[in-house]
């Protein structure tokens, strides 16, 4: 199974920075997906600078097709530009934007209608962890938010690992991505069997190595280290095996 390495460039990026980054990236890394996933006005410049087998994605998208929701971006608007992913669920829409597990759903259905692959983000906090509820809070964020037949990819984020540095030990990630796995299984039959599964939070490139090389890790979801892309290509390269 090739590996997906996705960056989610959060509210970074410049246009003047777009032609070095995309430079930088070259072709890619042979026998690996990569993907980067700006803010919305520099997903049209960022797929005319990337080499074509690098795609390019947004980090949202409207729940409604079209209409009447200022400020709100249409999926089948972000098809148009070149977008091919779109990232649903993230822990900070969550909680910024109290975003539900029932909206992420909805949001995934009018995605993949336009066309787009979601990625959809679950995770708990160190509160929930601290409990021992992890699992129970992803199998409820798994079944809230995948929609009946969901095609596309998940992403495990620990909330507390994301830009805090802290990353989830091999074990933790090992046994979390089986809960997943299993739940994905359950909820989608065959396709839930193959589903790539991504690690998110604080992936760097000295730990890309080890936490790619951990069962059932299908690829990185990589945030802060993804503005660099030099570091976003020692990641990448980190996937290739
Ligand atoms: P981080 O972010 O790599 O900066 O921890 C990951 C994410 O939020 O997707």
């Amino acid at each position: 199974m090739r590996q997906m390495i996705a960056g989610n460039w959060k509210m970074n990026g410049t246009l003047a920075g777009i032609a070095a980054y995309a430079a930088a990236l070259g072709q890619g890394v042979a026998g690996v997906d990569l993907l980067i996933c700006p803010p919305y006005p520099l997903i049209g410049p960022l797929r005319a600078a990337c080499a074509p087998g690098i795609a390019v994605g947004a980090q949202d998208c409207a729940v409604e097709q079209s209409g009447a929701h200022t400020g709100d971006v249409a999926a089948g608007l972000l098809a148009e530009i070149g977008a091919s992913h779109v990232i649903l669920g993230h822990s900070e829409r969550r909680a910024d934007h109290n975003e539900r597990s029932a909206l992420v759903r909805d949001k995934s259905r009018t995605a993949i209608a336009a066309g787009l692959t979601p990625i959809i983000c679950v995770g708990e906090t160190l509160a929930e962890r601290e409990a021992g509820e992890a699992e129970t809070v992803v199998r409820a964020q798994l079944a809230g938010s995948l929609p009946d037949g969901f095609t596309g990819l998940v992403a495990y984020e620990p909330v507390w690992a994301i830009g805090t540095g802290k990353t989830a030990t091999e074990t933790d990630v090992q046994a979390m991505h089986a809960t997943i796995r299993a739940a994905l299984k359950k909820q989608l039959g065959e396709p839930g069997e193959t589903m790539l599964i991504l690690y998110g939070g604080s992936v760097k490139p000295t730990n890309a190595a080890s936490l790619l090389a951990t069962s059932e890790v299908g690829g990185a979801l990589v945030g802060g280290a993804s503005l660099t892309a030099t570091d976003f290509m020692a990641i990448a390269e980190a996937a290739r095996r």
